[in-house]
């Protein structure tokens, strides 16, 4: 059951938070299992700050007694965990899925350590899968535009229990713009990157390791 290793790939990268840790805790379903793993050894007396990157983090954390601190009092932080919703062999990865890309991105950038954990059905040889941009609404136009001049076919990510689009927690739009099969994941990081109106776009090349939850049993890659 996918649930079972996604659970397995969680436990496995809370064994590396220690005692006097600032932690980034990422977004999504993983993360769920993190978040309740690191809940357990914060009661057992584990001494941790966590920093979410979400509102449904926040309040996960907060339910499981994680204490909690922000990046303007701790900015250098020693760990962040994240989920993912594509990773290929180099450890670049796709997220995204829960629009919550950008403020995992400013997480994984301020982390000394940046781990991914996925269940073994995230890993594909090539990223393939769109990739969302947080965009300003003011901007949408001007986006799409310079996206399907870059070859991406965009579309605005549209809410299941809202009419209109979804609003991510820093009030802006998703982008998912579909490439194809992406086989330079760093030029479209930085092609991404410098479109103006893009906030952030869900391309990651900067996990440090990656823990697979397998049917076997977990497998850890690190970045050579
Ligand atoms: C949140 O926006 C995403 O980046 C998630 O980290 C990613 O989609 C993985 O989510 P799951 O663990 O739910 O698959």
């Amino acid at each position: 059951m996918v649930n079972r290793e996604k659970e397995a790939a969680g436990k496995s990268a809370v064994e590396l938070v220690q005692d006097g840790m600032v932690v980034g805790l990422g977004t999504g379903s993983t993360i769920t299992y993190v978040i309740k793993h690191l809940g357990e050894k914060v009661k057992d007396g584990l001494d941790i700050l966590g920093i979410p990157t979400s509102h449904q983090t926040e309040l996960l954390a907060l339910q499981a007694g994680i204490p909690l601190t922000t990046l303007w009092e701790h900015p250098a932080v020693d760990l962040a965990i994240d989920g993912a919703d594509q990773v290929d062999p180099m450890l670049n990865c796709i997220k995204g899925q829960g629009a919550a890309h950008t403020r995992e991105k400013i997480m994984a950038y301020s982390a000394n350590r940046f781990v991914v954990v996925v269940d073994e059905s995230k890993m594909v040889n090539v990223l393939s899968c769109p990739v969302p941009l947080e965009v300003l609404p003011y901007a949408l136009r001007l986006v799409e535009r310079q996206v399907t001049k870059l070859g991406g076919v965009p579309k605005l990510r549209e809410a299941r229990k809202k009419d209109g689009p979804v609003i991510t927690d820093n009030g802006n739009f998703v982008l998912d713009v579909d490439f194809g099969e992406i086989i330079d994941p760093k030029k479209l990081d930085e092609r991404l990157s410098n479109i103006i109106g893009v906030i952030e776009h869900g391309i990651f090349t900067n996990a440090d390791e990656v823990h697979i939850g397998r049917k076997s049993g977990v497998e850890v890659l690190k970045k050579s």
